[in-house]
């Protein structure tokens, strides 16, 4: 019996990272926080000096499978031995990262490397497609939604409480940008699965998003 997954996709800024973490710390499950990963990617391209075009799209796949992607246990992200945590946090790191995630060679490169991710007694999955491609028969699928508003709003306290500097329009501006490209893409767009359970997250608290998910959880048992 392979380990169970929980998925949960959503926007940008929706809280996926977050109630993704909380769950799998309450069930002691393993976490892939898949957006690192196209993240790593844009952060990997333009220090290679790899402008982010379709030419380069086989360069760029070749670059992330050629590099050591390491998520320590306590939460740092290391690219080929480099701390890099903070680095892919940025806005410009986000974007940069929904450019690359917009071609098949990339989200090739890492398809194995989100599918290791999964181990006993279980995984937590966040991302875009998680439960429409990676983890297609994962028995529980979260699709999670917030107003753009609230999300900007969201973002923009978590930049200011690590000491990067945001400014709302901006972000509202980015935000929107980056789902339509995530949403209209050809190659795995953002979109709910057909058999996902659908939790807004504009009104509620954290800690209510992290109960409705483990009650879901607790009735898949
Ligand atoms: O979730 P996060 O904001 O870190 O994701 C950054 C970008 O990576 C997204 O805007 C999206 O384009 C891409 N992504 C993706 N598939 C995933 C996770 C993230 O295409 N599973």
């Amino acid at each position: 019996q392979p380990a169970p997954v929980i998925c949960i996709d959503g926007p940008t800024a929706s809280g996926k990272g977050t109630i993704a973490a909380l769950v799998a710390e309450k069930l002691g499950f393993a976490l892939l926080d898949s957006g690192a990963l196209y993240r790593i990617t844009g952060l990997a391209a333009s220090r290679a000096g790899l402008d982010i075009t379709e030419a380069n799209a086989p360069a760029i796949a070749d670059l992330v499978r050629s590099k050591a992607i390491t998520f320590t246990p306590n939460h740092r992200v290391l690219l080929d031995g480099d701390d890099i945590s903070l680095a892919i946090r940025t806005e410009e790191a986000g974007m940069n990262a929904s450019r690359v995630a917009v071609f098949p060679a990339v989200r090739e490169a890492l398809l194995q490397v989100q599918r290791d991710f999964r181990r006993l007694p279980g995984l937590v999955g966040d991302g875009r497609d998680m439960g429409t491609v990676i983890f297609p028969e994962a028995p529980l699928k979260v699709y999670l939604t917030a107003s753009a508003e609230c999300r900007a709003e969201r973002r923009y306290k978590q930049l200011i409480s690590k000491g990067l500097s945001a400014n709302m329009a901006d972000l509202l501006a980015d935000l929107q940008a980056r789902d339509a490209r995530d949403m209209h893409r050809a190659a795995a767009p953002l979109k709910p699965a057909e058999d996902a359970l659908y939790l807004d997250n504009s009104s509620g608290t954290i800690d209510e998003a992290v109960q409705q998910v483990l009650t879901w959880w607790e009735q898949r048992q």
